[in-house]
């Protein structure tokens, strides 16, 4: 079965064709972080329209990679939500028009479960069942995976997002959206040991997160170092790092906890937040000590990307679901 997958829930315009015979035949990109990087985030009614004018190109692109003639899919999958409302009807409408179109059946994939199957698209792909943190720039959650569709939500962020907690301590500090990679950079440079920051709710049982405490002990931190007439870059690098060690070792406890509790060996990371080297080197580590396996997609499949949407609508087309009814984007939605 051969789909074309569209993904549009945010500010990245994503395409792909995804067989499920060969695999991954062509992806294509438009991120429109330019855009919005003088905003400091993502505006929603600019995200819309930049997705309208990058959609038919990008659709011929990934044709054209393949080596496939326009059209001849059997299946048209698209973001359904979780995401920007006006983001995600451009996506939904373009792929419902093609479905109508070619005479396809079309589907509303869930963006996260999208990112918590990228890491089958490798060449290594886990296998079921495994326990999955997704973390991005509005999930933090620990999933327990037993098949397509069969997810127990384990444990989540009580306020910020992992990825949203990077992005306000980057603001904070005068550093560009998105946040995360920017910390990451930056804590390249950091003196381990000057600042040590909380690891929050880890020291009570249970597997929630919490990530708006950091970012305040990051802005009181920053604030104190300014008002002492240090606002370098080595002390922004300072607390890049201590800020990232703080929710890579949180972040690590409550995996090390969910493998235990589940007795499950292997895990699964997806989401933005799962490029992050320092995190992949600390649960790669936590994983062994346990006898378990860590897996992850390589870094452009793990932030937004069309693939993933291609992956996740192939494997539920092929088991017979398809959308009826009008289309109806989901701002909030459950996995
Ligand atoms: O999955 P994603 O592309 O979009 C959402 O579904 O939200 O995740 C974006 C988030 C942003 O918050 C970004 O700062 C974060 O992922 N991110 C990173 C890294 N790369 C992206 N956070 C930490 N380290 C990174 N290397
Ligand atoms: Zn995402």
């Amino acid at each position: 079965m051969l789909i074309l997958g569209i993904e549009t829930s945010c500010d990245e315009t994503g395409v792909a064709l995804y067989d499920s015979e060969r695999g991954l035949l062509a992806d294509a990109l438009f991120s429109q972080i330019d855009l919005h990087r003088i905003y400091g985030g993502v505006v929603p009614e600019l995200a819309s329209r930049d997705h309208v004018k990058r959609m038919i190109p990008l659709v011929r692109e990934v044709f054209e990679r393949a080596g496939v003639p326009h059209g001849e899919v059997d299946g048209v999958a698209y973001t359904a939500g979780p995401g920007l409302v006006g983001a995600l009807l451009v996506g939904g409408a373009f792929a419902r028009a093609l479905s109508f179109a070619w005479g396809v059946p079309a589907l509303g994939v869930h963006h996260m479960e999208g990112h918590l199957l990228a890491p089958m698209l490798e060449e290594r792909p886990p296998a079921f069942p495994f326990v999955a943190l997704l973390v991005s720039g509005g999930h933090t959650q620990l999933v327990e995976v037993t098949g397509i569709g069969e997810y127990r939500l384990l444990g989540e962020s009580l306020d910020d997002a992992a990825g949203e907690a990077f992005d306000k301590t980057a603001k904070l500090m005068g550093l560009r959206y998105p946040g995360g990679p920017e910390i990451a950079r930056l804590a390249e440079q950091g003196t381990p040991g000057r600042f040590l920051f909380p690891r929050p709710m880890t020291d009570r049982p249970g597997l929630d997160f919490s990530f708006s405490g950091l970012k305040t002990f990051t802005l009181n931190t920053w604030q104190a170092c300014v008002a002492e007439g240090d606002d370098s870059e080595q002390t922004r690098a300072d607390i890049a790092l201590a800020f990232e060690q703080a929710v890579v070792e949180t972040l690590t406890i409550k995996c090390r906890r969910a493998l235990k509790a589940t007795g499950l060996k292997r895990l699964v990371i997806a989401g933005g937040v799962s490029a992050n080297r320092r995190l992949r080197q600390s649960l790669e580590k936590m994983a062994a000590g346990l006898n378990g396996e860590l897996f992850y997609a390589r870094p452009q499949f793990c932030t937004d990307n069309g693939a993933m949407i291609a992956y996740a609508g192939c494997r539920r087309l092929m088991a017979g679901q398809q959308d009826e009814g009008g289309l109806s984007p989901r701002a909030r939605w459950p996995l």
